[in-house]
């Protein structure tokens, strides 16, 4: 059994070191290999989904797992009177980041920093929006990192989920997941000679929870309101739920 197909049996800790690494190794690979393996949708599912964000008090934004730092400058764009906090626990992705900072952003109010999605190191109600994007389904613990996403907004703050979701529609889910197991690890591999590092990335996709289940667990984590909106044939999901 591979790396990658026997990660359900690690100990959290362990499967978050695995993802670690994993998104050490592709860090200069990954926005070219995101924008290629979305058909380049991704940029415009970030761009929907940072428009429908609220800033009313503190004039603050945190994107969590900000990897290269996309939503991060998105939001800092299009808002320019908020300032973002931009965390991930991959130095790599984080040092792309920075370097995309220094040739493109450098007027931005972005702050990259390393940090742990399940133990955010901001104090409560710090923030007006908080955000993960393509994140939360390579994070073994998904409560506890909805339960600090809710924890750091003020009330009334909005918290946002996008994720790539497995698909409702059996024709649809089936070709998708041949698409996700086959076609997008191989053409992957070819690009990045990483093939095991998108076939796990392919999997938490398909194991990721239904789109009941995600909404009750970001109201367990004492978010209201919470409601969901499907983009690209729904394979994407936005999920938003309000403190
Ligand atoms: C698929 S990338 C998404 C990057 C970016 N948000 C985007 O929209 O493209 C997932 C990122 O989550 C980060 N990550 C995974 N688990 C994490 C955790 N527990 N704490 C912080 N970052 C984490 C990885 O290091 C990686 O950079």
């Amino acid at each position: 059994m591979s790396d990658v197909r026997k990660h359900c049996c690690y100990t959290q800790d362990t499967q978050k070191e695995l993802v670690k690494g994993i998104f050490s190794t592709i860090s200069v690979k990954y926005d070219f290999l995101n924008h290629l393996l979305s058909f380049g949708q991704d940029i415009s599912w970030r761009k929907r989904t940072i428009s429908s964000m609220r800033f009313f008090s503190t004039m603050r934004c945190i994107d969590i797992a900000t990897g290269t730092g996309d939503v991060a400058f998105e939001v800092a764009n299009k808002y320019p009177s908020v300032s973002v906090d931009a965390i991930d626990f991959a130095m790599p992705m984080i040092n792309e980041a920075k370097n995309k900072y220094k040739k493109h952003g450098n007027n931005l109010n972005i702050n990259f920093q390393y940090g742990d999605a399940t133990k955010l190191n901001f104090p409560d109600d710090s923030f007006d929006v908080a955000i993960i994007s393509f994140g939360i389904r390579n994070i073994p613990n998904k409560q506890k990192a909805l339960n600090e996403m809710a924890r750091v907004i003020v009330p009334g703050g909005q918290a946002i989920v996008l994720e790539m979701v497995s698909h409702q529609n059996k024709v649809f889910k089936t070709l998708y997941q041949w698409y996700l197991c086959y076609g997008l690890p191989f053409i992957a591999n070819i690009f990045s000679q990483n093939r095991k590092a998108y076939e796990y990335l392919s999997n938490s996709i398909v194991h990721f929870p239904s789109i009941k289940e995600f909404q009750s667990m970001l109201q367990k984590s004492g978010l209201k309101q919470v409601k969901s909106v499907g983009m690209t044939l729904g394979i994407t999901r936005m999920f938003v739920g309000i403190k």
